[in-house]
């Protein structure tokens, strides 16, 4: 098991039985693909994220560099989340870098910390494998997740990668 598969945090939550919510990440399995891939976004975000079943053809075509999970709140499923891990960045063989791939939280579950645990998931994954940063591009438009991705201490690095805005945490 890696970290972030332990990764669980409680907090507290809209659920009236417990109002303990308990966030995971899965694996994507013969069980939950259907599942994961009838997720979707906001239709005004759908130029802001790929659709699930793309990343999951790219996981499959680079297994070795894409690192896709599931994240749920208890049995639900509320979003995708897709690594990528020792990627050889530009010309430079030295600069090799983890990031966020792919973060699609479910058009009714945003606004429920479940980006922010993903991305805290992710981390620690990183942090485990040796990685000292975590690289992420985002569209820089009115509506896209530029500000989330601030408040969760990212930066810009100056770089643009395909129009996209390249940022950067330090773990
Ligand atoms: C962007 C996205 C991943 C955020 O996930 P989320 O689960 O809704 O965000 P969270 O609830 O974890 O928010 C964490 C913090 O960021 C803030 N935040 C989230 N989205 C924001 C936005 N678009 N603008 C400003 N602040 C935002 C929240 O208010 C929260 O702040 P708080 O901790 O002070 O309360 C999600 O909205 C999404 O999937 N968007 C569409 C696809 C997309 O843009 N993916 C990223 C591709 S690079």
């Amino acid at each position: 098991m890696t970290g972030s598969e332990r990764a669980e945090i409680d907090s507290p939550g809209p659920h009236p039985a417990t109002n303990v919510r308990r966030m995971r990440l899965e694996k994507v399995t013969p069980k939950n693909y259907a599942a994961a891939l009838a997720l979707s976004v906001r239709p005004d975000q759908a130029d802001l994220v790929a659709p699930v079943v793309k990343s999951l053809a790219e996981a499959y075509v680079f297994p070795d560099l894409a690192w896709p999970r599931l994240i749920y709140d208890g049995d639900r499923l509320v979003g995708f989340v897709m690594a990528f891990l020792d990627y050889a960045w530009g010309d430079d063989p030295d600069d090799i870098r983890y990031g966020l791939w792919r973060l699609n939280i479910a058009a009714d579950a945003q606004g429920n910390g479940y980006g922010r645990f993903a991305v805290e998931a992710v981390s620690e994954e990183v942090r485990a494998r040796g990685g000292t940063r975590l690289h992420v591009t985002w569209e820089p438009r009115a509506g896209g997740p530029e500000e989330f991705y601030l408040k969760l201490g990212f930066h810009p690095t100056g770089e643009q990668s395909g129009g996209q805005t390249v940022g950067v945490l330090d773990l």
